[in-house]
């Protein structure tokens, strides 16, 4: 079944959810060839709900000792030390100018563990994921926050100016969840739950969480990971990565800021980088579109632990 999106765009459901044909493609790929080996860790997310933020804390929390790896997010964006398994590794061509993904793609060695990012729901994606040993931190964000951040992202794209996707439209396809990787709610709430089943396992963070206390953030996941921050320096640790991974720092690197297109992504690398806001839906929102995501929220996320304060 296809559903049309916005530009010359259509989406396709699969398993529930729904997919652009190129994601459709490489999510398939994944699943038959992607295999975890016990020492990975993957960062799962729906898009828009600070992957990227992760990606970098993730690599610092995880090579802080690393010295060969110094000064690694000054001069890489966050995508190329943690490549995307459906946007980067499992395309068609691997993009030359991201050059460790070949590395992170062949590594047979089960011993040397990997990050690696996904946007593939876990109704999709948990038969892979429970096939080996591999952790998963997940991460998520206010349905409305999550939105309007999509909705800028794909204000870039050409289709956009073309054929604009009507707030409107967006909040009306968001509800139903028929926008890439969706149901947003259906997305959260499987990783939601097995996080609570499994902790060990599943690591569950909110944008929300990390913006108000990072530092607390930050050391749960250094100890989740299996690298707690230990020892006299273990605040200023904390600091450091606290700070070199801030949004103010992160969009401010040269990397970040340019308006190169990496060859599988049709957006620039800026793109990852807009506001880094909570609440800054309320800028763009009308009462009723806020309050029909508001009915939804609170129905699907009944029970779950956070209600993002509706
Ligand atoms: P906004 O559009 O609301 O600014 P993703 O990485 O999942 O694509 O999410 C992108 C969102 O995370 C964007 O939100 C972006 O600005 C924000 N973001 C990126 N890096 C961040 C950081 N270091 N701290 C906080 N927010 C960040």
């Amino acid at each position: 079944q296809r559903e049309k999106w916005f530009g010359h765009e259509f989406l396709y459901e699969f398993h529930g959810f729904w997919f652009t044909k190129t994601y459709l493609e490489t999510t398939q790929k994944v699943l038959e060839n992607f295999k975890p080996h016990p020492k990975d860790v993957i960062l799962a997310s729906f898009p828009k709900t600070g992957t990227t933020w992760l990606k970098a804390l993730l690599h610092s929390i995880t090579h802080r000792y690393d010295t060969k790896d110094e000064n690694s997010l000054t001069f890489n964006h966050p995508q190329e030390l943690i490549p995307s398994l459906e946007t980067n590794l499992y395309v068609q061509e691997i993009p030359q100018n991201n050059t460790n993904s070949q590395e992170f793609i062949s590594t047979k060695n089960p011993q040397k563990s990997r990050i690696l990012a996904t946007h593939i729901p876990y109704q999709i994606f948990g038969g892979v994921l429970n096939s080996s040993d591999c952790k998963v931190v997940y991460v998520t964000r206010n349905p409305k926050d999550t939105l309007i951040s999509l909705w800028h992202f794909l204000r870039k794209s050409k289709n956009f100016e073309q054929d604009p996707w009507e707030l409107g439209a967006a909040v009306d396809q968001f509800c139903k969840g028929i926008v890439p990787f969706g149901s947003y709610y259906d997305h959260v709430l499987a990783y939601r739950e097995e996080s609570l089943k499994r902790p060990q396992k599943v690591h569950f963070v909110t944008y929300e969480e990390l913006k108000e206390n990072p530092k607390n953030c930050v050391e749960k996941m250094g100890e989740f990971l299996g690298c707690p921050f230990e020892g006299e320096n273990r605040e200023e640790e904390i600091e450091e990565i606290v700070k070199i991974c801030s949004f103010e720092k992160l969009s401010n690197q040269e990397v970040n800021k340019s308006s190169e297109l990496p060859k599988v992504f049709p957006l620039p690398y800026n793109s990852f980088y807009r506001k880094g806001q909570v609440g800054d839906h309320m800028n763009y929102l009308e009462d009723e579109m806020i309050e029909k995501i508001d009915n939804i929220t609170r129905e699907k996320f009944h029970g779950i632990g956070f209600m993002y304060g509706i």
